[in-house]
């Protein structure tokens, strides 16, 4: 390795460059937040960019920490949340707290749209991969156990795919442009997951905040 891009990689890891760059990387995400119109905000983002989201992942916004929310939205302000395959990564009561600031944050009418792993199906390849805690999994939700933690938190919700306790499919229709999961049942082409028509499914639900 060149000696300057060994330096470089060493300056990196000073606690002080570091604060410096998170401080660099969250006043260019306030800017982008307050130029966005309509506010549509992509959390546990990983690699997934899309035009016309903001996008955030844990180094930025920690979800399952109200003081990470408070330091870059106001309450009532984001149109949508897009969250595919992270609150499977939380605690059911870190899980509580990350609907909560969902809920304090969305609009009265706005959308969380929400996937994570499907218990409900259980052929041998997925449970393999999204039972926990196979790829830090810490909860294997279902449409019968996920449901009720949304609406607790406060949001109306409505299934899109999920399989039922019978492993029979469901999909309602949905618009990508109210938030693109890619593990779903139009979108996913993973042959490992092939099972009938389907790839890799997800139990994806629309939160809706309510406008009363
Ligand atoms: C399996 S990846 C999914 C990434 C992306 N959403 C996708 O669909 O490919 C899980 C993501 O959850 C994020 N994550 C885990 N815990 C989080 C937290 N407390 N706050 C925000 N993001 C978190 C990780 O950083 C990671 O990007």
């Amino acid at each position: 390795m060149p000696l300057p891009e060994k330096v470089s990689g060493l300056v990196k890891r000073v606690p002080f460059y570091k604060d410096l760059r998170q401080r660099y990387d969250l006043d260019r995400l306030r800017r982008a937040i307050a130029a966005a119109n309509p506010l549509n905000v992509v959390i546990g983002g990983g690699q997934r960019l899309y035009d016309g989201w903001v996008f955030t992942d844990k180094d930025l916004l920690d979800i399952a920490n109200p003081v990470s929310w408070q330091k870059l939205f106001v309450p009532n302000s984001i149109d949508r949340i897009l969250c595919e395959h992270v609150l499977e990564h939380l605690s059911i009561a870190e899980c509580r707290v990350a609907l909560a600031q969902c809920g304090l944050y969305l609009r009265p009418g706005g959308l969380l749209r929400v996937a994570v792993p499907d218990s409900y199906r259980r052929d041998t390849a997925y449970v393999a991969e999204a039972a926990p805690p196979n790829a830090g999994h810490q909860v294997f939700y279902n449409v019968d156990t996920f449901t009720p933690i949304l609406i607790q938190a406060g949001f109306d919700a409505t299934p899109l795919e999920y399989f039922d306790r019978d492993e029979q499919f469901h999909a309602e229709p949905w618009d990508e442009r109210e938030g693109m999961i890619v593990r779903s049942a139009r979108f996913d082409t993973q042959k490992e997951f092939q099972r009938g028509d389907l790839h890799y499914t997800s139990l994806i639900i629309d939160a809706r905040k309510p406008h009363r």
